[in-house]
């Protein structure tokens, strides 16, 4: 269903279709496009079986929805005026068809105590309720819906840490997102914190989309983003790694364990002593030999959390003998 609405009215459109059922909202300029489900069979008759439905369900099932959300419409042009919310057009579309069809599944999820992931296309003031930080996230084509176990664990430890960081006094924080993705721990830590924050990701399209994402969320002042290959040598080296622009005050990596495992000098050395540091994209059977790698290169274990076979893994660099970190 597409509905013409002016962008005052957009939001109230938008949150009618969800109330009604629709499992995915976009607001585009000037329209609210909302989809729902037809009853199963509507339309879409099965060889030979003659109970399966017909054409003639489908526009059936599709009238239910249009008399439906006209109801639902109407306190809303009541509020913002009859020329603010336009009569819903309606289409019906195969599920094959439905390119980004995948979208439909992705519903606000919160995690742990301050964060609430929103789907950028249900952009919908209702989601900040509670008192927790939205996160308007699109990841296009990138990693990080927050879906994944490896995510939602580095965003319960970027939490944890903003706390123990905060602890010590309010301050700017430095902060590096390795192998950023999305963009989604870059907006998060920079939502939640006074922070700069420096992505990277070996990829061009991620960049660009944690970029988008910065802009989306208005951090793109407080994130900087950039294409970075953590496993490139450096010019001159042999070794592994790329420069990162430390001393940080928190290090945010969920990347898989190799990478976490080759590039462990060059990320622990982009530490403050004292900094904290979040490794995430781990099983469960790689975090004690992580653990083992970053703390033979002067960090401590602070915590760890596991969810469905994943581990992620809080470290902190130790100060320098008889000195204690601020
Ligand atoms: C598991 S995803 C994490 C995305 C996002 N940070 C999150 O937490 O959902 C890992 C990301 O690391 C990037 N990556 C993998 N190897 C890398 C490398 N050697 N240097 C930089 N980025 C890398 C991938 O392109 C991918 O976007």
């Amino acid at each position: 269903m597409t509905i013409a609405a002016d962008p005052s009215a957009a939001e109230a459109v938008a949150a009618a279709c969800l109330d009604l059922g629709a499992p995915g909202v976009e607001e585009r300029e000037g329209a609210v496009v909302a989809y729902f489900a037809l009853a199963a069979g509507a339309g879409h008759p099965a060889a030979g079986d003659p109970e399966a439905g017909t054409g003639d369900d489908a526009a059936a099932a599709a009238a239910q929805v249009l008399a439906s959300l006209e109801q639902r419409l109407a306190p809303v042009r009541a509020a913002f005026g009859a020329a603010a919310v336009g009569r819903p057009q309606g289409d019906t579309v195969d599920e094959e068809d439905w390119a980004e069809g995948w979208k439909r599944y992705w519903r606000p999820q919160a995690v742990g105590r301050r964060l609430v992931i929103v789907p950028s296309w249900l952009r919908h003031a209702r989601w900040a309720a509670g008192g927790r930080v939205p996160l308007w996230i699109d990841p296009g084509m990138a990693f990080g819906t927050g879906d994944h176990e490896s995510t939602r664990l580095a965003l319960v430890l970027l939490q944890e840490s903003l706390d123990r960081l905060a602890a010590a006094g309010p301050r700017p924080l430095r902060v590096l997102d390795l192998g950023t993705g999305s963009g989604i721990l870059a907006v998060a830590a920079a939502r939640l914190a006074p922070a700069s924050v420096w992505a990277c990701d070996q990829d061009p399209m991620a960049v660009e989309v944690a970029a988008a994402n910065a802009a989306a969320n208005g951090v793109d002042g407080a994130v900087t983003t950039a294409v970075a290959d953590l496993l490139a040598p450096r010019a001159g080296e042999a070794g592994p790694g790329a420069d990162l622009p430390g001393p940080a005050d928190l290090i945010l990596a969920n990347i898989l364990f190799p990478v976490l495992d080759a590039a462990a000098p060059r990320i622990a050395a982009a530490l403050r002593p004292g900094g904290l540091l979040v490794l995430s994209g781990i099983t469960t059977s790689q975090r004690e030999p992580l653990a083992v790698r970053y703390e033979d290169l002067g960090c401590r274990r602070v915590a760890s959390v596991s969810r469905g076979g994943w581990s992620a893994l809080l470290m902190r660099r130790e100060p320098p003998a008889g000195r204690v970190a601020p």
